[in-house]
């Protein structure tokens, strides 16, 4: 480890001196396996960077001139406004592609869809279904592809969800955080291994048929011995909740799920509700997150089926702790656009 980075720990941000080496530019955002935790830290402090200049009114619009391809297989609020928000302010122009506007897969491959928008674009947005597809678009782009969710990563809401936890409990290494129900899909997935890169305490927490793969905790068990983290998985609710800092969890069924494993999915998971009883485990100051969109009440179609077919008024958290002062859901949504901005930015500046 270089003298810079000694520096760089010792201040706990980042320096002019190492800003000019953390240089990310080129770079693809495929998942956060790919990044070092000075490159994540790195990222996080330029969210709260161009966050600050935003709500200061400063102009940031770096990227004058440049263009982005956002394509969508799936739907999306967050990510899909985070993108062209934060592309807007950098004085980019970008274009959404939507679930069924364009030849992608159906008359196009990805390779000559890659190598199309390549040409055209100065970098491109994908979400989507399998990793491999996001991997194979960055391959042949010759542009920075950023992952904007897949089955197995979300890892553009990591940066955000960091810094929203950075924010509210002054730091992140050696925090408890505790990811409650489905952990073996893109969150659970994402959140792992993002945590033992960043040297914090991660606890799935959920029927042992949802944990993670043994491959990819294998993965993060080797990094966690680098960072000081580590990789707990339990079913115990108590023994996960026990003096957590951060409870999360996320939705029992992802999009591109058939319908038809709700019925087992509640089953399953109903006992890793997020719910006051399990927060009541964890430390006075505990904070919940959800990456959203959450069942929480019943104002969506989806919530309203559940409670015909179940009679399950709340899901994978309660109102209670949605709507309580605990949650800091909408702070964390928020973030999405400015850590996406910070993204975009570090690797097409
Ligand atoms: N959290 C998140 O990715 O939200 P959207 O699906 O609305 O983009
Ligand atoms: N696991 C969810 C995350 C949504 C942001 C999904 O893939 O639908």
């Amino acid at each position: 480890m270089t003298s810079g980075f000694f520096l760089y720990r010792l201040k706990g941000k980042i320096t002019k001196k190492e800003e000019k080496n953390m240089d990310l530019k080129g770079r693809n955002f495929l998942k956060l396996l790919d990044y070092s935790p000075e490159e994540i830290t790195y990222l996080i402090d330029l969210s709260a960077e161009l966050k600050e200049k935003k709500k200061k009114g400063i102009l940031h619009d770096e990227l004058r001139g440049k263009n982005i391809a956002l394509i969508f297989e799936k739907t999306s609020t967050r990510t899909r406004c985070s993108f062209e928000v934060a592309a807007s302010d950098l004085g980019m122009g970008s274009t959404y592609l939507d679930p069924t506007g364009s030849q992608i897969g159906k008359k196009e491959s990805i390779r000559d869809t890659a190598r199309v928008l390549g040409r055209m674009y100065d970098g491109i947005e994908y979400r989507g279904f399998e990793q491999e597809i996001v991997e194979e678009l960055a391959k042949y782009a010759g542009v920075p592809v950023w992952n904007g969710l897949t089955n197995e990563f979300h890892p553009t809401q990591m940066i955000a969800d960091m810094l929203t936890i950075r924010e509210h409990c002054g730091t992140l290494k050696g925090l408890k955080f505790v990811y409650m129900g489905d952990a073996r899909y893109n969150m659970g997935n994402s959140l792992m291994v993002t945590c033992a890169k960043l040297g914090m305490h991660f606890v799935a927490c959920t029927n042992p048929k949802y944990y993670p793969s043994d491959e990819l905790v294998a993965k993060a068990n080797d990094v966690a011995k680098e960072t000081g983290a580590t990789i707990t998985l339990t079913d115990s609710v108590e023994e996960a909740c026990k003096d957590a800092d951060v409870i999360y969890t996320d939705v029992w069924v992802s999009m591109g799920e058939p319908d038809e494993v709700w019925k087992e999915r509640i089953e399953d998971l109903l006992p890793y509700q997020v719910n006051a009883k399990a927060l009541s485990y964890a430390k006075k100051d505990v904070k919940f997150m959800h990456c959203l969109p959450a069942f929480h009440d019943l104002e969506t179609k989806i919530g309203k089926e559940i409670y015909e077919k179940f009679g399950l008024k709340e899901m994978e958290v309660t109102d209670e702790v949605f709507e309580g002062e605990h949650s800091i859901v909408f702070d964390e949504a928020e973030n999405r656009m400015h850590s996406i901005k910070a993204i975009m930015y570090a690797t097409l500046k």
